[in-house]
């Protein structure tokens, strides 16, 4: 079955079996079948935070569950429950248009919601752990629904406890997230700020969710590369975290290097800026590359390029380390 539909980076490769799968029931009659008992399961949401270097011998199961609903209310929040199938930006719009506020920064992120929480999507000063309530989840080896409230998901940055010792070994089912009824606008981030006063104007108290959420629209748009357009799975890299000692250091060599603060001892560098200082922005080599307006974004221009991103991104790490004693590590999941 052809993957190239699949994964936002199009690249061309096959699954040996696949199954899209769009309830809890179908779900457990796919995992009783021949099929999964002989071969390797491989979960697929979005498909928009993998790299495939190389067919995928598996039994593929793609998340297809929709249906959002109010699960409870009070005078502050709503609580929304979301199937994992259904697509990320949607949930987004969906929210917004109701007023319901928490999840506008995050507009525009590629992929399904089912998905989200397994690398604690996050932008423009918001993660989803700010907003998460609780999951449920199927788990591979017992079949048996598990519920998992926010503790139980390690939630870190760009991680949780699905990206760690749970990996590969839960069927996320439904997402449930704790939205505001009356927002509390999250601008701290300079760019939103920025974009607000150009198309909102510059008085604060009339901004409202949907300003945030088209401000952040615009943002991406301008930035980052569509992936029906361009093959790509967003920011390719984690931005590095330093001790703030190796930062100093880092300072007198690199006067304007940008960083933001971790904690009291270390501070997370853009690893978009070093790889920019390190020469790859706008690289381009075959039909793959390093996107012109964001350097963390690589680019497949067309064709079955895993294997040469995944050396691109193998180069760029090397670079970057030789220029600054730093290590970025991928983002993206490779296989
Ligand atoms: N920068 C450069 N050159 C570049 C790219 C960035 O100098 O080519 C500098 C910028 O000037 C800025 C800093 O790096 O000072 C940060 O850039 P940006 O605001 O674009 O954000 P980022 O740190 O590169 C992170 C997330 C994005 C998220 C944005 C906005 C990670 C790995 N990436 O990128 O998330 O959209 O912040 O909040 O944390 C993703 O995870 O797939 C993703 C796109």
């Amino acid at each position: 079955h052809p993957l190239l539909e699949y994964n936002t980076f199009g690249i061309p490769v096959l699954a040996k079996y696949f199954a899209e799968v769009s309830s809890l029931d179908e779900l457990l009659t796919v995992l009783k079948s021949e099929e999964a008992k002989e071969n390797p399961i491989f979960l697929l949401g979005g498909g928009s935070n993998i790299l495939l270097t190389q067919p995928v011998d598996s039994l593929v199961i793609y998340n297809n569950i929709k249906g959002i609903e109010v699960v409870a209310e009070d005078d502050e929040f709503v609580y929304v429950k979301s199937g994992g199938g259904e697509v990320w930006h949607e949930l987004v719009l969906y929210c917004v248009e109701n007023g319901w506020g928490g999840l506008e920064n995050l507009s525009l992120i590629p992929g399904k919601v089912g998905t989200s929480p397994i690398q604690n999507i996050g932008a423009y000063g918001v993660e989803l752990k700010d907003v998460f309530m609780n999951l449920r989840a199927l788990n591979l080896e017992t079949l048996e629904v598990e519920g998992f409230e926010k503790e139980a998901c390690d939630f870190g940055y760009r991680s949780s406890v699905f990206k760690k010792e749970k990996k590969g070994k839960y069927f996320i089912l439904d997402v449930a997230f704790k939205l505001r009824k009356n927002p509390e606008l999250n601008v701290s981030y300079g760019a939103i700020r920025e974009e607000l006063i150009n198309s909102a104007g510059d008085n604060e108290q009339h901004w409202d969710i949907a300003d945030v959420s088209s401000a952040v629209m615009k943002i991406r748009q301008s930035k980052l590369p569509d992936p029906a357009v361009i093959g790509n799975g967003g920011s390719f890299f984690k931005n590095p975290v330093v001790s703030n000692e190796q930062f100093c250091k880092l300072t007198q060599a690199f006067a304007d290097i940008p960083s933001y603060k971790v904690d009291d001892f270390q501070v997370k560098v853009p690893a978009g800026w070093l790889i920019e200082k390190a020469g790859w922005k706008g690289y381009k080599e075959g039909n793959i590359g390093v996107h012109e307006k964001q350097a963390l974004v690589l680019v497949n221009f067309g064709g079955n390029n895993g294997k040469a991103i995944k050396n691109l991104a193998e180069k760029i790490q090397k670079s970057v380390f030789e220029k600054f004693e730093i290590e970025i590590s991928p983002e993206v999941n490779i296989y």
